[in-house]
């Protein structure tokens, strides 16, 4: 079977937390495609040309333990806008969306660009403030000398670069479902996500 579940939104809105629990649940693949943006950021701050680095990307020996930076996340979204740079990974993740079985997929423009046919669309969101808050609550878990005021400039920084990029901007699609998690727990924004995708499943 084949069933793809493209998730997109703005930094820290929860959408790997509501993919990794709508994947577990349907027992479908789950692909992070911000780490293939992450991977390429983190090679760019080494020295590497962004480009050259997303065309000779391996996407399965990806390690995002070093990934979730502040720093990698900026470079990331840089990298993001350029279009050689999308178009160098369009393959893998559309390959993997096609898998048997059910696939999830996160990132900026799974519903517009690499699945427009996906099966179910979200696009989960939050206001900025909580977004910063949820980030900063992360961030401060793995470094003592993080700033509130700096992860929210941090945060609308990218978003606005995200959005604003003419290749492949953070949109939603027409037919996506919105999921604002503003005021949900993380169990009831996977929920709302449980039932957006067995209402596809069903019909
Ligand atoms: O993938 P994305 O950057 O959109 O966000 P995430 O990494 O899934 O979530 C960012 C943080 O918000 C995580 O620490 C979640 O536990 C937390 N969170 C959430 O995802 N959803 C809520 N309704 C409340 C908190
Ligand atoms: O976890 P968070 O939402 O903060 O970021 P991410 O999903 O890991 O994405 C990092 C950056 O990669 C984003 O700010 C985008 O610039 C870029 N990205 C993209 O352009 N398209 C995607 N499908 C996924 C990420």
């Amino acid at each position: 079977m084949q069933f793809t579940v493209a998730i997109d939104g703005p930094a820290a809105a929860g959408k790997g937390t509501v993919s990794k629990a709508v994947a577990t649940h349907f027992g479908f693949a789950y692909l992070d495609t911000g780490l293939l943006y992450r991977a390429v950021g983190a090679r760019v701050l080494d020295g590497a040309d962004a480009i050259e680095a997303a065309q000779s990307l391996n996407a399965k020996e990806i390690d995002g333990s070093q990934l979730r930076t502040a720093e990698v996340a900026e470079a990331a979204s840089k990298a993001a806008a350029m279009p050689e740079v999308r178009a160098a990974l369009v393959e893998f993740q559309r390959g993997f969306a096609k898998r048997q079985g059910g696939a999830v997929l996160d990132g900026r423009d799974i519903g517009t660009v690499i699945c427009p046919d996906a099966s179910v669309k979200l696009f989960v969101t939050a206001s900025a403030e909580v977004r910063a808050k949820r980030r900063f609550l992360e961030l401060s878990e793995k470094e003592s000398s993080v700033d509130f005021e700096q992860v929210l400039a941090d945060v609308k920084a990218r978003d606005e670069r995200d959005a604003s990029r003419d290749a492949a901007p953070l949109v939603a699609a027409d037919d996506a479902v919105v999921i604002d998690t503003s005021e949900l727990t993380i169990k009831e924004a996977v929920s709302a996500a449980v039932s957006a995708i067995e209402a596809k499943l069903v019909s």
